[in-house]
Parts: C-alpha cells; sequence; structure tokens
C-alpha cells in the first residue's frame, strides 16, 4: 500500500468496512456513523426494508421474504452493490448532499493488513460509487495505532493487536512502518461460534448468537482464568424437540471452548515476536502490547495475552473505533508527517 500523509490529508471521508461493524468519519465532522453491518432486504421487490442496528435485530426473526445480508465478511467487501446501499442509508441523505457538494470528493478506507489486490478492489469501487473520484486505503494495523496514540513514527517498537469480528492482526510498528505483522482469520465471530458450538454438543441446546455475550461476561472478571463461577443459566432452545429450555453451563468447559480459537491468535503472537529484531523484542518487553478492536473487551483475553507473553498489555481506551479514529486524525492533518510517509514509496 503506497500511500503519504498528504495524499490523506486531502480526503473528505474515510470508512471501516467491518465485518461486524460500520464506521465513517467526515472530516470537520468526526465520527458520524458506527452500526453494525447489515442490511435486510425484501426478496420479492429487491427493496431495502433496515440497515445498522434495527437489519441486526432483525436477524433470525423474519419472515421468508425477509434476507437478512451481510455485505462484508472476513475484513472484505463481498458485495458490492449491497455495501453501497447500506452505505447511502447509514450516511443519510443530509450527509450526502454535505459531500456531494465537493468537486472531487477523495476517500479513505481501511484494508486489513496484507489484503489482497481483489479485497482491495472491492473496497475501493465500493466507494467509488457512492462518488469518490479516489480512494485511499491505509493498513488497518497503521490506523489502529495512531488511534490509540502509539508513538509510531519513533524508533520504538510498538505492538498492537486488532481484535475484529472477523480476523485478529498483529504487528510490531516502528518509524511509522510495520516491521512485522501477521494476520489470523480467527476474531470475534469465531469465539461466539465456539460457544454455540459447545451448547449445542454438550447441552443439546441451541441459543441465538446474541445469548452468548451474557455467557462470555459471565465467565466473570477473571474472564479466561480458572477463578470463575461453577456455572451460569443459559436459555435456548432443545435440538430435538425445539422446545424452550435452561440449563447449567459449566463456565470451566466454556472456558476450553473459548480457548480453542484462541489458540490460533496465541500462535501468531508468538510468529510476530519471533520474526522482530532483538532490539525491537528488548522495547517491547517494557512498553508491552496494546489490544484494540471490539473483541479486546472480552473479559480476560489481555490476561491471558499477559499469562502467555510475560509483557504488559493494555486495553486502548475506546478499543472499537480505533482504527477509524485514527484515520480520521491523519485526514484532520493532526499527525507528525514522518508517520506513514515511509509507505509512500
Ligand atoms: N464486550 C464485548 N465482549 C466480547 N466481545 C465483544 C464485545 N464487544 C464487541 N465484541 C465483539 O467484537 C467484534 C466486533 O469488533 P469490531 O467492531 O472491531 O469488528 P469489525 O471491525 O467489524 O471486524 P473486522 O475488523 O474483523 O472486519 C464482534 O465480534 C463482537 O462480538
Ligand atoms: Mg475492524
Amino acid at each position: 500500500m503506497t500511500v503519504s500523509l498528504e495524499q490523506l490529508r486531502r480526503c473528505h471521508v474515510a470508512v471501516d468496512l467491518g465485518a461486524a461493524r460500520t464506521r465513517v468519519f467526515v472530516k470537520g465532522a468526526g465520527l458520524v456513523v458506527d452500526e453494525p453491518s447489515v442490511t435486510a432486504v425484501n426478496t420479492r421487490t429487491g427493496a431495502l426494508i433496515a440497515v445498522g442496528t434495527f437489519a441486526e435485530q432483525m436477524t433470525g426473526r423474519t419472515p421468508d421474504y425477509i434476507r437478512v445480508a451481510r455485505p462484508v465478511s472476513g475484513g472484505t467487501v463481498i458485495d458490492i452493490e449491497m455495501a453501497q446501499r447500506m452505505l447511502r442509508h447509514l450516511l443519510g441523505e443530509k450527509l450526502r448532499r454535505q459531500l456531494r457538494r465537493k468537486p472531487r470528493l477523495r476517500a479513505a478506507a481501511c484494508t486489513p493488513h496484507d489484503s489482497d489486490p481483489l479485497a482491495q478492489r472491492a473496497a475501493t469501487e465500493t466507494l467509488m460509487g457512492l462518488g469518490a473520484c479516489r480512494v485511499e486505503l491505509v493498513d488497518t494495523l497503521i490506523a489502529a495505532a495512531v488511534g490509540c496514540g502509539l508513538p509510531v513514527e519513533q524508533p520504538t517498537a510498538s505492538m498492537i493487536m486488532v481484535c475484529g469480528a472477523a480476523t485478529t492482526q498483529i504487528a510490531v510498528l516502528s518509524l511509522g512502518a510495520t516491521v512485522t505483522a501477521v494476520r489470523i482469520p480467527i476474531g470475534g465471530e469465531a469465539i461466539d461460534h465456539a460457544v454455540i458450538q459447545h451448547l449445542r454438543h454438550q447441552h443439546e441446546l441451541m441459543v441465538p448468537s446474541q445469548s452468548v455475550r451474557p455467557l462470555q461476561l459471565a465467565l466473570n472478571d477473571n474472564g479466561l482464568t480458572p477463578q470463575g463461577p461453577e456455572s451460569t443459566e443459559i436459555h435456548g432452545r432443545d435440538v430435538t424437540t425445539g422446545r424452550a429450555r435452561s440449563v447449567l453451563v459449566d463456565t470451566a468447559a466454556v472456558r476450553d471452548a473459548i480457548h480453542t480459537p484462541l489458540t490460533a491468535v496465541l500462535d501468531g503472537i508468538g510468529r510476530v515476536l519471533r520474526d522482530c529484531p532483538p532490539d525491537l523484542v528488548a522495547d517491547l518487553a517494557e512498553r508491552g502490547v496494546t489490544m484494540v478492536g471490539g473483541s479486546a473487551r472480552l473479559p480476560g483475553l489481555d490476561q491471558l495475552l499477559r499469562n502467555y507473553t510475560g509483557m504488559p498489555v493494555h486495553i486502548a481506551e475506546r478499543p472499537d473505533v480505533c482504527a477509524i479514529l485514527g484515520l480520521g486524525t491523519m485526514l484532520e492533518g493532526q499527525i507528525q508527517p514522518m508517520v506513514l510517509d515511509p509507505l509512500a514509496e
């Protein structure tokens, strides 16, 4: 990705199209959209019925002729037309009119680290369909590091872990560029899925993905570390009879179920540290890892990382919006020129 700060400063709008949430930052107005990346469509007429939070609430509760769709999956726009319709609705008429007034609208978008050219093209085309004549792509890792205030432009190492819904990205940054980085296709969705599968196999209980959160929280303050309550009551539907049923779920077993997908994430951290030059690892031992992204809020994930790496681990102040706020900071020009310019080859 070759983008300079100067090019970003000329952009009017920044977009982070995530698998779970879509966020939009408009220069001068700040963060104007933070909604689930979900649409509900009437399959008979093709009309869009709902977008964002309302569409997400419809998941699993719709009649046959309404289809709930997610135009972004695995960090990639998989349905460009639907993503454009979703963005148009989320922006609203007033903001769209404001953006249309710009003679040459320029947009910036976050793309996952190491995303392939097709994924980059899909993000660019989505925004071009909304009227942008030029789209700058910025690595999510850099945007998120700027957004949580890491001194990325300094010649010291910073380690960041972006815990999204579909992917987890981990990097060591120094002098405005990534030194080593990995992207693992495991995120909040995979963790929720592991819990759902556990309940299905061990308790023959089907629960909607929204019900998983209370169970994660019930892992208590100590989260993934083994001192929580012994069991938690969960309501769902019996797999065979279809009737409503509640079961007492053993918290330790849920913890184990969650650990399975997290092993891949821990392996990723190990790989980044192994590939990192020793001088930078010494910096990291002191400065630690900063966690951002919605799944950074998973209770106990920080403690798990602390135990695994032996390094200090911090969760950013507003972890879910770090990437879009970082991109916004670059658009507003409130950042040292050294950052990102090394990327402009
Ligand atoms: N308090 C919480 N506890 C556990 N998980 C949470 C919490 N809040 C949000 N999440 C999870 O965070 C994820 C959303 O994070 P985020 O908004 O960073 O994703 P995204 O940017 O849309 O995804 P990606 O970057 O992978 O495309 C969801 O999977 C959600 O389940
Ligand atoms: Mg994201």
